[in-house]
This record gives C-alpha cells, structure tokens and sequence, in this order.
C-alpha cells in the first residue's frame, strides 16, 4: 500500500517540512493567486490529512498526539472562529499584500498561553542561553517583534496599520487551536484541526467562496494562472499540514514564528533603499529561526534547521557583493560623458552671460536681429527696468517670442474677436483677468468658479512695484494644469474646444508637425548608445519623438484637457512643444508649501547619498492597464527595483568602453515612493496600490536630506521644482513641459535633465552617488543651480518676464495692428 512520505517525521522534520513550505508559499504568492490558492488549500486540506491518516491506518498525526487530548465535539463556534480568522487573513493579502504586524503574534500569544496555562506543556525548554530569553519571557519575544516590525514596515507603521486586522484574525486562530488545559476558562473554545479537517475546510470554503464572489463583483475574477494558484494551494496545504505536526509537540507559537521567518527571509535585499534595514533583515530571521527552533523538544538533530537562516544569508551576500562590484566598475571621469556633458554646457553658459546687451540700444538692436520686428511700445522703459533691478538676462526671450509671434497672423481686432469667442463658450475652465494700470491691479473672473488658484494674486504680486507704467489690459488664463491651445496652420479666428479628458490624445498633439520621425538634430557627444539628454529642445520636441506617445500621462490618459484648437492667446504655466500657450510663471511657486527655507535645508555632506522622490499618481488618469506606462508608474517602477528589468551601464570591458546590459540595480541609492494615489478608477487604483510600494506620509523637506532630488511633471508642471533649485540639493528634471523659464535655465549646468525613456539613469545616479569624481559634480552643479536661482529667478526677474510679456500681449491685441504674414 502506498504510504505517505511525511508520517513518521520527527518535530524537528516537521518544523523543517513547514519552514520550507512556509517560505515556498510566500516566494509564490501574489496577490491575485491568493483567495484562489487559498480556496484549493483547503480543498488540498482534508485530502493531505485523509492520505496520511490512512497510510498509518488511523490519524496521521496519532504517534504524536498528547495522551490527554480532548474527546468532545468542538462547538461550532469555535470552527467558525478558525475559519472566520483564516479567510479574514487572506482575504487582507489579496487587497493589501503583506500582514506587517505579524511579529506581534509572538508575544502575545506567549501571554494568552500563559494565561490559558498551555504555555510550556510540552515544549518547556528552560535553559538560559540567549533563546530561552528570547521564545521564554515576554519582553524577550516584544524585543524581537519590534526588531522585525520596524524591518518589515521600514518604520512607516501608519502604511501598516490596518494589518493588525488580520494578525488579530490569526491570533484568534492559534489561541482556539492550543489545546485547552483544566486552567483555561470555560467559555474559551477550542478543537484540534487533524480531527475536524472536514467541518473546518468545509466553512473556510464557504467564507472563501463568499470573499471571492464579492471581489469578483467589485473589480473583476483574480487573473492569476491555475498552475500558480494551484502550486501555491498545494504548497499552503502542506505548510498547515506540517505546523499542525509540529504545534503539537511544541506549541502554535512556532507556527507563528514559521509564518514571520518565511515573511522575513523572502526578502528581496536588491530592492531595499538602506543597509541598515538589509541588516535587519538578516538579523530578524535569525531570531526568529532561533525561536523556531528553541520552541521545539530537545533532540539532537534539531540544529540542522539552521540552514534555512541560509535562506537570507545568501541573498544579501550576494546583493553586498554585487554593489561593490558595481561601484568598482564604473569608468575613470575623464571618459564618462556627464563630465564632457557638464563641461560643454559651462561654456555655452558662460557665452550666453558674456553676450547680453549692456545697453539700451544694443538691446533693441539684438531684438530687431533675432525676431526681424521691432520691440514692443514701452521696450525701452522694460529694459531701464530690467537694468535697474540687475536682470542677468536681457535678450534671451526666445520661448516668450516663439509663443507669441504666431498670433502675428490675426489682425488686433481679430485677436479680440477669438479670445471673446472662446471666453463666451460654457465651462471653459479659463479666467478672464484685466489689469489695470491705475492701481498696478488684476481682476480675473470666471461664471463657474470662485478660487482661481492665485492667479490674480500671483499678477498683483509681481506687478505691484509697476503702477502707471504698463498698459491697460484684458488677457485669458488656464485654469487647468494641463496646457490648453494647439494652433492650427492658417489665419482661423474661429476655435473649437473640445473635453479629451481621459482618452489618448497623442495624434492630436502631434497631427501639425511636419515631419514626424527625425531626430538627426542632435549633436553627438560620446554617451555609448545611453540617451542622455545633449539637446534639450530636441529632447521635449514631440514631433521628433513618435515614442512618447506612450511614456507620458499626458500623451495616454490625460487627467483634466479641454483643448481649445484655434488660434487665441491663452497664458498657461506649461505646454509641451507642439502646443502654443503662452507661457507664465505658475502661481504654485509663490505658495508657501512650495516655498524653499533655509533653515529646513542642510549642507551637503550631511545628506544622505542618494536620490530622492515622493508624491502622488497624479500625470494620467488610470482608466486601464495604461498607468505602467505613465511617467510617474514608470519612474517609481524603475526605482523601486520592481520588474526584472533590464538596465544599462557604461563598462570598460577588455579596455573597451560600452554599454553593457544588466539587471543589477543598486536600490540603496534611491528612496523613492508614492505617497499618495489619485485620478484612476476603482479596479486600477487598487492594482497600482499592490504593484509599488507606498510610504504614508512624506514630510515636503523630505527631498532636502539627500543629495539628489527627482521632479518629474504631474499633470501640468511641478510646483515643486524651484524648491529643488533653491536648495543645496541636486534636482535631476525630467519633463515634457516648456516653462517661461526655458532660456534661463541650462541642462548640465543648474540641474541635471533626464529623458523621457529613464535609461540612462541607473548610470547617471550610480556615477553622482558612487565615484568622488561623480560627487564633486554634483555638489557643483547643486552650487550653480542655487546661486544661478538667486540671481535670476528671483522676485524681480518674474516680475521683468511678465512686464515684457504684457508688452507683447497689448501689442497683439492693439486694435490698430494689422495682421503680419
Ligand atoms: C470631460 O470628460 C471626462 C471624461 O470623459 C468627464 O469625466 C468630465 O466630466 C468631462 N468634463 C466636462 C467639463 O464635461
Ligand atoms: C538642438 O535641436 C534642435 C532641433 O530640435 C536644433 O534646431 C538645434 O540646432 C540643436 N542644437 C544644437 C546645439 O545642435
């Protein structure tokens, strides 16, 4: 007759059965495989139970049960309790992945089993080595559950805190399965597994089936494959099969430290952001070993299970081993083309310093050679204004002309007409504001809103110090983040808007380019096939890069877009390269939570040596499986180490130097997360909650405590950017969105950009964070930025952009002015 391998284990065989079941089931398990595996546990369940009860021809377990086990029927609400907890604990992995409060199991039901008086009754090894304090004495068992609490939460406890639901759940499960003594009090219920597998099974199953169905109604069926649901389900039944084995020759505690020490050694050390917590995380699978195997009776061959701490061991060497193997590999500075990057922009900076105008005439001559026009009425007052208050930039306006210039085409008259066109037109999310000259005042209006965002404050704060010098005006304002104009070819005045919330609006945004796939207009520079960005303005040019059709939010799913296609002058604070807003300095950089202090701020080699990043999903509305493609899901994938992802390093092999491919991605260099989710529905809000992993709360000085900082648009430009600038961090800016800060602020000289694909930065942080040569850069770099952003991006420099903006904008819509062709 065929025998069931696992009967005559001893307690030490079946703890090690479990540990390994244990730690296979939580190396298999995922989300949407977890209430189908469940359910085939514990259909698996009874079977295990009837294939090893008759192969000994009676119960499986017979040759170690206590003597004195209990011989009633257990009451039915003691099996509904078990079952209630069991489903209650799967049913809060599959929505919210890891139970963190685990470790707290420990101690607790070390205090309920004294309490019952079932603590010891069989295990009762009391001697005093290091262990026994540790498994024996409740602060002993607290210390390492806080030890391997704070490793598994990162100390981010408000993330996990719904996870003492199901660690209560389980608590309540083990305590009904310890077995009840005389000193127990009578209305505690309590049964044992192996005799009422059937009845147990039977309503854990109805309870699963229930938590499924309304799962099933709320998102959709779990899409889990069936071979992995059932390997998981298997695997789970064999784990409960082998802990009820061993709790009954030792206790369900070592259950309980089974299930933490399988949490803890699967562990991926190669995603953790710190050392510290790839320590901890060895050390508290260590203890918790320890306790797996104090907790079971002497025997001899019990310390050969401390070959599962191999389990964590071999991960974190090797993790260790290849971040220093990484670091040593990178190629000497004089090769890597960040240093021939930084060096080139320092000239092209320098050059543009030296070359603006130091007079009034030389200013209106270089703009009559630039834009073949003459300057607008008032220029000459504008540049006493912006020599008088030291602007550091006289002539380069070129993003504010290029913007402008198209309406040339209307007549004044017909500028008026559109812009009273499209403000006639119902919820048209734009402000309509008048300055008045008199009081240096802007007044904004809209029929559907009341808070327009600080747009009209932001106008009378930078205009406040210009009364009776500025035009009298009437000018149309964005209220939405995202930008709003796309110019069509010709002298249209008519204009047509249309809501493309939510929907794919790439061939929208790119149906006037000429040419679509170029891209021949960048300048080479030695990068070994990586795309750092050499040119920037090719780099956000739409047309030339059909890719980003699926690499943006914006491009995918935008959040909030009412496009208005026509030709109609609208200030917006970002817009990408094919759109024609004008463009503003945002209101969000005069708000306080956007504000950068000093005193919130610290010198440089007291910051932490890696980049930083949290918010939230904001970018694109997640209406489907889209979200891994917006800009923000694809940046903190990358981070956070989450697929198996290929990489690129630049590596001097056998004396030559390329790109080489690799999965490696040293994770402790980047503390990056969401904070926060937004903008998608129900089903999807919950998959983007399980596939990163979330911080609860970020503190706004945060970025300020690392040396490299990311900003990355949401679904207009980020407010937080100049925050970043200000400060003695480094921000590497990745966007899509030109600012009317465009031609004052250099790539490789004030910050460092970063392209669309994200490529090239796994090299990028691992030269700046890992050579000395990469280091000085940075901080250098973090130094021009800074001073750079307190010589040209203060106050006035804001208020000298918008003076020359109104300048032109009057010019416009000037009733007199015939339209140019
Ligand atoms: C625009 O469309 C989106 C999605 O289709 C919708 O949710 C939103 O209410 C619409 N907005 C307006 C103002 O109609
Ligand atoms: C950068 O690219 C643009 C095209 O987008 C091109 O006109 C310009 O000449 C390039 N700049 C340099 C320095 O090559």
């Amino acid at each position: 007759m065929w025998e069931f391998p696992f009967n005559n284990l001893d307690p030490a065989g079946s703890a090690g059965a479990a540990l390994l079941c244990g730690v296979l089931s939580e190396r298999l398990s995922s989300r949407q495989a977890e209430l189908c595996s469940e359910t085939l546990c514990w259909v698996f369940l009874p079977v295990v139970f009837r294939l090893a009860g008759r192969s000994t021809g009676d119960s499986g377990l017979k040759a170690t049960l206590p003597s004195n086990s209990r011989s009633h029927a257990p009451s039915p609400v003691s099996l509904w309790i078990v079952a209630i907890g069991i489903v209650m604990h799967s049913v809060f992995k599959a929505e919210n992945g890891m139970v963190a409060f685990l470790p707290a199991l420990a101690p607790i039901l070390l205090v309920a089993q004294r309490y019952l008086g079932s603590e010891g009754s069989s295990s009762a090894n009391t001697d005093s080595s290091l262990f026994s304090l540790l498994v024996n004495t409740v602060w002993g068992t607290a210390l390492t559950a806080l030890l391997s609490f704070a490793t598994l939460t990162a100390g981010d406890i408000g993330e996990y805190a719904l996870s003492a639901i199901p660690t209560v759940a389980l608590l309540m499960v083990y305590v009904v399965l310890t077995p009840k003594t005389r000193k127990a009090p009578r209305w505690l219920p309590s049964f044992e597994v192996e005799k009422e597998v059937l009845p147990l099974s039977l309503r854990v199953l109805v309870l699963l089936c229930i938590a499924l169905s309304v799962e099933t109604y709320l998102f959709e069926f779990p899409r889990g494959g069936l071979l992995s649901a059932l390997t998981l389900g298997l695997s789970k039944a064999l784990t409960w099969y082998f802990l009820v084995h061993t709790a009954r020759s030792s206790s369900w505690r070592t259950a309980a430290a089974t299930g933490i020490f399988s949490l803890l050694s699967t562990c991926n050390p190669f995603a953790l952001s710190s050392d510290v917590q790839a320590v901890s995380y060895v050390v508290a699978s260590f203890l918790t070993l320890g306790q797996v195997i104090h907790l079971l009776p002497h025997q001899a061959n019990k310390s050969i299970l401390w070959a599962f701490l191999l389990l964590s061991l071999i991960p974190f060497v090797a993790n260790t081993l290849t971040i220093r193997s990484a670091r040593s590999a990178i190629i000497p500075s004089h090769a890597h083309p960040i240093e021939t990057l930084v060096q080139k922009a320092n000239t092209e900076f320098q050059d543009l310093i030296d070359r603006q105008s130091k007079t009034s005439r030389a200013a209106h001559t270089e703009y009559r050679r630039r834009y073949g026009v003459d300057p607008p009425p008032g220029f000459d007052a504008w540049y006493e204004f912006a020599q008088s208050h030291q602007s550091p930039i006289i002539d380069d306006f070129d993003t504010l002309y290029a913007r402008v210039s198209p309406f040339w085409r209307l007549t004044g008259l017909e500028v008026q007409e559109a812009m009273r066109s499209v403000e006639s037109a119902s919820s048209n999310e734009l402000w309509l504001c008048t300055f008045s000259n008199r009081e240096a005042k802007t007044r904004c209006r809209n029929s559907h809103r009341a808070n327009d965002r600080h747009i009209a404050f932001s106008f009378d704060k930078l205009l406040a110090v210009l009364p009776g010098v500025l035009p009298d005006i009437t000018f149309l304002v964005n209220h939405l983040d995202e930008p709003r104009v796309l110019l069509p070819p010709g002298q249209k005045t008519r204009s047509n808007m249309e809501n493309l919330s939510r929907r794919p609006v790439w061939e929208t945004l790119t149906k006037y380019c000429s040419q679509k796939i170029s891209g021949g207009h960048e300048y080479t520079v030695g990068t070994y096939g990586l795309p750092f960005v050499t040119n920037i303005s090719s780099a956000m040019d739409l047309c030339h890069h059909p890719e980003y059709s699926s690499m943006h939010g914006f491009a995918i799913s935008p959040t909030s877009f009412r496009l208005i296609e026509g030709t109609v002058p609208i200030l917006s604070t970002g817009s990408p390269s094919t759109m024609g807003d004008i463009l503003f300095p945002s209101p969000a950089y005069l708000e306080s939570e956007f504000e950068y202090v000093d005193a919130h701020d610290i010198d440089w080699d007291k910051k932490q040596n890696n980049l930083y990043w949290a918010g939230s999903t904001t970018g694109g509305f997640a209406l489907d499986d889209q979200w891994h493609h917006f800009h923000r899901q694809r940046f903190v994938h990358l981070t956070q180490n989450l697929g198996q992802q290929q990489h690129h390093y630049i590596r001097n092999e056998d004396g030559v130097i390329r790109r080489i491919q690799s999965s490696f991605l040293n994770s402790r260099l980047y503390n990056v997360a969401f904070s926060r989710i937004l903008h998608c529905e129900r089903k999807h809000c919950r998959d983007e909650r399980v596939h990163f992993h979330f911080k609860s709360w970020a503190d706004r000085n945060r970025p300020l405590q690392s040396r490299l900082v990311f900003d990355l648009d949401g679904n207009g430009i980020s407010g937080r950017y100049y925050k970043l600038l200000a400060s003695k961090s480094l921000p590497l800016k990745q966007t899509l969105f030109k600012e009317w800060h465009d031609d004052r602020l250099i790539p490789w000289v004030h910050y460092i950009p970063v392209s669309q694909s994200l490529a090239e930065l796994p090299e990028m942080v691992l030269y700046l964070t890992s050579t000395e040569s990469g280091q000085k850069r940075a901080k250098e770099i973090a130094e021009h930025g800074r001073e750079w952003f307190s010589k040209a991006f203060r106050e006035v420099d804001r208020t000298v952009y918008v003076y020359r903006l109104i300048l032109e904008l009057a010019r416009l819509q000037d009733p007199e002015r015939p339209a140019l062709l």
